[in-house]
C-alpha cells in the first residue's frame, strides 16, 4: 500500500526525519504530503500511533487523470474496493479539488460516492447496508489528476488524548513536537518553556524523551476496520508499550496563569508524565535557572488581542536580557511578531517559517554555548 502522510506548511522535513527515525527511509515530499510507498496494515499502525508531527495517515488507493465527471466514476469505480470495505462499511466522502476543471465539491462527492456503491453493490452482490465502521474516503483533485484516499486517522493526529481543558491559544501539539525536533534538545539537558499555558510543549518534551508513543492515549478509525487483520492494533501498542523509557529529566514549566498551571498539571497527569515536569506560577520576565546549559522553548502570547502589542514587545525585550544572563542557554520563540529579534536584541541563529493556527510565523532559534564534550 501506498501512505501518504499530510504535514502542515513548514514542517514536512521533520516529518520526513521522524519517518526515517521510525525506519521508513525512502519518502518523498509532494504537495504538502510526505509518500511511504510499500506499506502493509502493520505500518498503519505504526505510523499513526508514533508519528508526532503528522497530521494524518491516509492510504492511496488509486490515482488518475481527471478531467471529467465520466472519468471520475470510473476511475473510482474501478478500484478494487474489496481489499478496503465489507458489505456493511459506511462511506463518508470528503474532497478538496485545486487547480482542476472539476471544481464542484457536492457534484464531486455525490458522483464519488454513487461510483462506491455501485462498486460495491457489484462486488458483495447486495446493495450496501452502510450500517458498519465508518470509511472516510477523500477524493483529492490536484492539477486534474484525481488521488484517491482513505484516512486510517480518525481524529487528527495532534489530539494525544491528554489535552481536554482549553487555556489561551493552545499550541497544536504536533506543532509543539516540530519545535522540539527543530531544538538541540534531546532530554539530556535542562528544558523549559516560561510561556506552557495548557502544557503542550513541557508534555511533548516528556513523551519524546521517554520514547512515549503519543497516540498511545487514543483510537484511531482503522481499529474498527473488518479488512485489518485481527491483531494489528494490539500488537503494535503492546509494543509500543515495552518502548517506553524511564530516565531522569529535568523539564521546567512556568506560566503566569495559576489558572494555566492547574490546567497544565492536569494535563500532565493525563499524559502520564507529571512526575518528569517541575511546574510553578512565575513571571517569564524574572526567568533564571543554575543548570549552566539548557534549552527554552516557547511560543510566547502574540497580541491575539487589541492593544497586546506592548505586551509583545515587553516580551521580547526581557527575553532578551534572561538569553544574557543563561549565555549557554538555548532559546527558541515561535512568534508571529516580525519585530521579536529588534526587540530581544539579537538576530537569530536561525529562523523558519511555521504555521500556527493558520497564522505564519517565525521559530527563531538563538543558539548559546555548547556543552565541553567528556574526555
Ligand atoms: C500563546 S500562550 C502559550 C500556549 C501554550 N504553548 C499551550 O500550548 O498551551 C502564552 C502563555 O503565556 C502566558 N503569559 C503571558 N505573559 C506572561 C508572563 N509575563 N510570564 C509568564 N507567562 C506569561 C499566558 O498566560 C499564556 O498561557
Amino acid at each position: 500500500m501506498k501512505l501518504l502522510i499530510p504535514s502542515a506548511s513548514g514542517l514536512e522535513a521533520v516529518v520526513k526525519r521522524q519517518l526515517d527515525r521510525l525506519g521508513y527511509p525512502d519518502t518523498k515530499a509532494n504537495n504538502g504530503r510526505i509518500v511511504v510507498n510499500d506499506c502493509t496494515w502493520q505500518d498503519v499502525a505504526t505510523l499513526n500511533l508514533w508519528l508526532r508531527s503528522g497530521e494524518r495517515v491516509l492510504i492511496s488507493v488509486a490515482s488518475f487523470a481527471c478531467e471529467s465527471f465520466d472519468q471520475l466514476y470510473e476511475g473510482i469505480r474501478g478500484i478494487f474496493w474489496k481489499s478496503y470495505l465489507v458489505r456493511d462499511s459506511r462511506v463518508t466522502v470528503i474532497t478538496k479539488t485545486v487547480k482542476s476543471k472539476l471544481f464542484a465539491h457536492n457534484a464531486i462527492q455525490s458522483i464519488g460516492k454513487k461510483a462506491i456503491v455501485d462498486a460495491m453493490t457489484q462486488a458483495f452482490g447486495v446493495t450496501p447496508t452502510e450500517t458498519g465502521a465508518e470509511t472516510v474516503v477523500e477524493i483529492a483533485l490536484y492539477e486534474d489528476v484525481a488521488t484517491i484516499n482513505l484516512d486510517t486517522t480518525g481524529v487528527g493526529l495532534h489530539k494525544r488524548g491528554y489535552r481536554t481543558l482549553s487555556y489561551s491559544a493552545p499550541l497544536k501539539e504536533t506543532t509543539a513536537s516540530a519545535m522540539l525536533d527543530l531544538s538541540v534538545w534531546h532530554g539530556d539537558k535542562v528544558f523549559s518553556d516560561v510561556f506552557c499555558g495548557s502544557g503542550t510543549l513541557p508534555i511533548e518534551a516528556a513523551l519524546k524523551a521517554l520514547n512515549v508513543a503519543p497516540g498511545l492515549n487514543r483510537d484511531f478509525a482503522y481499529q474498527k476496520w473488518a479488512v485489518v487483520p485481527e491483531g494489528t492494533h494490539e500488537e503494535t501498542v503492546a509494543l509500543a508499550r515495552d518502548m517506553k523509557k524511564d530516565r531522569p529529566l529535568q523539564i521546567f514549566a512556568s506560566d503566569v496563569s495559576e489558572k494555566a498551571i492547574s490546567i497544565a498539571k492536569y494535563h500532565a497527569q493525563k499524559a502520564g508524565v507529571a512526575k518528569y515536569i517541575n511546574f510553578a506560577v512565575a513571571d517569564a520576565k524574572d526567568f533564571y535557572n543554575g543548570a549552566s546549559y539548557g534549552v527554552n522553548i516557547s511560543n510566547p502570547p502574540y497580541g491575539e488581542r487589541l492593544g497586546d502589542e506592548q505586551q509583545v514587545v515587553e516580551i521580547a525585550k526581557f527575553m532578551g536580557k534572561a538569553y544574557k544572563r543563561l549565555d549557554n542557554w538555548n532559546f527558541y520563540f515561535l512568534t508571529p511578531f516580525q519585530g521579536f529579534e529588534r526587540c530581544f536584541g539579537k538576530k537569530a541563529d536561525k529562523k523558519r517559517k511555521i504555521y500556527n493556527a493558520g497564522i505564519e510565523c517565525s521559530f527563531y532559534s538563538f543558539n548559546g554555548a555548547k556543552p565541553p564534550k567528556d574526555n
